[in-house]
């Protein structure tokens, strides 16, 4: 309602983050108490409400594994051949066992050579494998057998026989899986393959050493990573609205792709494109849903209570909103269209509660007080420009001048568009006849360390400004927010001013 009045006093101007401020208010909430958990839908849910942008020069399964690692998500970009995509998501969904409940196993009539294609052909970065015979545990094939050397031997005769191996009962990890296979690992020293066997001696799950080091390590940090329900990562894809020539959706080509990557467990594809409020998305939306009805789909971008409410009824479950708002973005320069973006979550955030779907505010985020801001009317944030310069982010880093950079690029851009996207611009890359219009540059950002550190920073500035304004949960900072317009010279008053600086503040 504070935002209502707000919005209505200040219309039609269009704000943005540092047109207004938050009043802070009597608080009882310490800044590390403030919890900034979120959801997405009932099956995603996130610890730190960040999201990483899916674009070619931010996000890929690196930069999604550290992302889930610290509570958030990314989103693997588009700018890939599908099945490479597919393959970056297991990538993310293997990351941390935690327990794998589906190993992958093989058999001891195969020989050791089939097992090293098999590594070779999936890409598969370990080299221990449960053997199974009649669906029953017959031997573990160890990383030391599986050598050039021995390529003509038999797994049978290589493994470690079945009698030589611990295991443990299924039963026994049903109350707390990650308690029970750290005691496994305390209890039998040097073992690094935990095996799970029901009663009949068929293998349930494996979980490895070093996952679960890493898991209770993380449960003491109290840092809480991002899983599904049996303890993965979680996960998100972007998808394209790819077209056949005649213009109308490749049905079958979308419901191929994102088939394998619900094989692969994907928790959230993203139909990302410039414009989302068009009958073309609003289609492949309905297009997903119809097909995969428990999936949890966002879309976008819009900046319109209309534009969220379309695109809730055709089946998203969160709506990305922002036109323009990019640090890399040059669609309001080139298009003359775009709404300031926190004008446009003000709208979109009654679209959602007409609907009752999640709303993410993507663009246009420089520092950690734009990320308090964003929440006061949204679920989540995306961030592009903030990330690229991290070493989780893809592309090489390049010296100039003494300093290192890495590339950062507007999907929209010509380079972006030629390696795939132009389709969420609306146009075609193939077609020779037009010229690309580009909404989007090239650019660079300065290397800025690892996304523990960027992201640590960025949380540390959400839960201070929630303790300011004494939220003690995301819900609480929506309600208790109330904006005050800020002058050209209370801007200037915000930042640091009339001092020299000698050492530049960290971003966020
Ligand atoms: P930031 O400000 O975080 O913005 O760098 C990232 C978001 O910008 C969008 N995006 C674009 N918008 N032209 C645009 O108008 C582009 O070329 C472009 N590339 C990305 C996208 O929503 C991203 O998450």
């Amino acid at each position: 309602q504070a935002a209502d009045a707000f919005f209505a006093a200040n219309r039609p101007v269009g704000l943005t983050f540092d047109d207004v401020t938050l009043a802070t208010l009597f608080s009882d909430i310490l800044p590390k108490d403030a919890d900034t958990a979120t959801a997405l839908s009932e099956n995603v849910t996130l610890s730190v409400p960040i999201i990483s942008s899916d674009m070619d020069t931010v996000t890929e399964s690196r930069m999604a594994i550290a992302m889930a690692l610290n509570g958030g998500l990314g989103l693997i970009h588009y700018n890939m051949p599908a099945r490479e995509q597919v393959k970056e998501v297991a990538r993310v969904k293997r990351h941390i066992h935690g327990l794998i409940q589906d190993p992958i196993t093989v058999s001891p009539k195969q020989s050791v050579g089939d097992v090293l294609d098999l590594i070779e052909a999936k890409n598969y970065d370990f080299r221990t494998f449960p053997v199974l015979d009649g669906g029953k545990l017959v031997g573990l094939l160890s990383g030391s057998t599986v050598r050039e050397r021995y390529r003509s031997k038999n797994v049978g005769e290589s493994m470690t026989a079945r009698a030589d191996i611990h295991t443990v009962s299924v039963k026994a990890l049903e109350a707390d899986p990650i308690k029970a296979a750290d005691a496994f690992f305390t209890e039998h020293v040097g073992i690094h393959k935990m095996l799970v066997v029901d009663d009949e001696d068929h293998l349930r799950g494996l979980a490895t050493f070093s996952d679960i080091e890493r898991i209770t390590s993380e449960i003491s940090n109290r840092r809480r990573a991002a899983r599904d329900s049996e303890f993965r990562l979680i996960v998100g894809a972007a998808l394209a609205p790819v077209r056949l020539d005649d213009g109308t959706l490749d049905r079958d080509r979308i419901i191929s792709h994102v088939s394998q990557l619900v094989d692969e467990s994907i928790d959230c594809v993203a139909v990302s494109t410039a414009h989302g409020h068009t009958a073309g998305v609003g289609d492949m939306v309905r297009l997903v849903r119809d097909a995969f009805p428990s999936l949890t789909i966002i879309a976008g971008n819009v900046t319109s209570a209309a534009g969220v409410e379309y695109l809730a009824d055709c089946g998203a479950n969160a709506i990305k909103v922002g036109q323009g708002p990019g640090s890399i973005c040059t669609t309001r320069v080139v298009a003359g269209v775009g709404i300031p973006q926190l004008t446009a979550l003000h709208v979109a955030a009654r679209g959602a509660r007409a609907k009752g779907v999640k709303i993410i505010a993507d663009g246009g985020i420089t520092k950690s007080g734009d990320i308090v801001k964003a929440l006061t009317l949204a679920d989540a944030v995306i961030l592009g420009g903030l990330l690229a310069g991290c070493r989780e982010a893809p592309g090489e880093i390049m010296e100039i001048n003494g300093k290192i950079y890495k590339q950062y690029r507007g999907m929209g851009s010509l380079a972006a568009m030629k390696s795939g996207s132009a389709a969420r611009y609306g146009h075609n890359k193939n077609d020779t006849t037009r010229k690309l219009t580009a909404e989007g540059i090239e650019a660079l950002k300065e290397v800025s360390g690892s996304l523990d550190e960027v992201l640590g920073t960025l949380v540390g500035g959400l839960q201070s400004g929630m303790g300011y304004l004494g939220a003690k949960d995301l819900t609480a900072l929506k309600q208790n927010a109330r904006y005050i317009r800020v002058s050209p010279a209370g801007q200037k008053e915000s930042s640091p001013h009339d001092v020299i600086e000698i050492k530049a503040g960290v971003k966020g």
